[in-house]
């Protein structure tokens, strides 16, 4: 067959006229295809899977039947555009009542269709050709594609256990540090499930001020804070004066699929990231920013999903221990992150975590994600579906008899 014209079209930055033709696959894409291979081969064995990044739970009761109503308001229909000042009010609430920070509802917040395409559109705010954005790595890679499609650098801070997961930003090359113009972080941080602290906050602060960076912190699973009370990169000193926070919907209220975020902080970069927000997009359907409206004033919400994950990342963290891995109660998130065995007690080797995960679903059916970018670790999700309590300790039984089998070697 012979090719379309416009084969030798596509933009570079997406693979230019070799887009399309790499065989190269990615690293959830394997796992879905493995999933589907021991489904077909084993379908007598239950599937267990750790894999799923998504709330296995609907939106709360109370936040669809407002859905329900307003979908049916004609002054909801048209445009948002940059949002309703309603949500933008629910949500400086929230911040006042979840961290203590007070914002000014209409200059320093504003909605966006979740946080991914705000994590998408901050690059187009500050980064020419050259520039760089600092990240750390394992992470959520989006505002590092973006970063690259404007010609930028990304320059990767590695997430070390020896360093309780938070990255160093005093070994960062003084020509990056001259370079770099954004710093993303996220926590409560997945996968690792660490919380900052408010003396990282305070050395984040520093070096934001010393470098002139603008801090980007990714705060979607700050409502699955285990450890201490919630933190707010802005409920610390001089935060604000730096950068912005992004929250969602998705996490913490069960509304993963609806959605709905907002980002925060300073009025400057929030005008600016709704400015590139409203050349990109229209905004979030007006029923669904009234029915986050409910979920945000709604206290009990985000309480409830922090306690069925603590519960179930608890059960797991014990039961893993049972079974030789090394691992601790995260501090935050649905994730759990442990170090990849290396190998069987019957011999068999793993060059690295990937290979890890491939035979624990090739071989036992458990799903699991794999990371290597700063040593072989496993995430395991604990959004798996489990109707109550009891299945969620029928599942754990059977994975620890599968896993006690396998003997894993660290
Ligand atoms: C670290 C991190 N940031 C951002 C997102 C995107 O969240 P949202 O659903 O608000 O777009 C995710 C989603 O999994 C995430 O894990």
């Amino acid at each position: 067959m012979s090719e379309p014209y416009f084969q030798a079209l596509f933009a570079e930055r997406i693979g230019g006229s070799a887009y399309g033709k790499g065989t190269e696959i990615y690293k959830f894409e394997k796992i879905k295809r493995a999933k589907r291979q021991v489904l077909a081969d084993h379908p007598e064995r239950m599937l267990i899977d750790f894999g799923i990044g998504e709330n296995d739970g609907m939106a709360p009761e109370n936040v669809r039947r407002r859905m329900a109503e307003e979908i049916g308001r004609p002054e909801n229909r048209g445009y948002a555009d940059n949002g309703i000042a309603e949500f933008k009010a629910a949500a400086a609430r929230f911040m006042q009542r979840f961290f203590g920070v007070t914002l000014d509802p209409v200059t320093e917040v504003n909605h966006c269709i979740g946080g991914k395409p705000a994590l998408a559109m901050i690059p187009a705010c500050f980064i020419d050709p050259g520039d760089v954005t600092l990240m750390t790595v394992p992470g959520y890679p989006v505002a590092g594609t973006h970063t690259r499609y404007y010609g930028g650098e990304v320059h990767r801070l590695p997430l070390l256990r020896e360093n309780g997961f938070l990255p160093d930003l005093d070994g960062i090359p003084a020509d990056v540090k001259r370079r770099a113009k954004l710093l993303v972080l996220n926590y409560p941080n997945s996968p690792t499930g660490v919380v900052a602290t408010v003396e990282f906050y305070e050395r984040v602060i520093d070096f934001a001020r010393t470098h002139q960076v603008v801090v980007v912190q990714d705060a979607i699973h700050a409502a699955l804070t285990f450890q201490g009370e919630p933190l707010s990169f802005l409920a610390v000193p001089g935060g604000r004066d730096v950068g912005i926070e992004i929250h969602s919907m998705s996490k913490g209220f069960d509304m993963i699929g609806w959605r709905l975020g907002w980002f925060c902080g300073h009025p400057r970069i929030v005008q600016a990231l709704a400015d590139v927000k409203d050349n990109s997009d229209s905004g979030q359907f007006i029923a669904i920013q009234k029915a986050a409206i409910t979920a945000l004033d709604d206290p009990s919400i985000p309480v409830r999903t922090r306690d069925k994950y603590r519960r179930r990342l608890e059960k797991l963290v014990a039961m893993l221990r049972r079974c030789g891995f090394t691992c601790e109660m995260p501090g935050g998130t649905y994730f759990l992150y442990a170090p990849a065995p290396r190998g069987t007690a019957d011999g068999r080797r793993f060059e690295n975590a990937e290979a890890a995960s491939q035979y624990l679903i090739h071989e036992h059916s458990i799903v699991t994600v794999p990371w290597d970018d700063a040593g072989p670790h496993l995430r395991f999700s604990v959004t798996y579906e489990a109707a109550d309590e009891r299945a969620e300790d029928g599942l754990m039984a059977a994975t620890e008899e599968r896993l006690r089998a396998i003997r894993p070697v660290f």
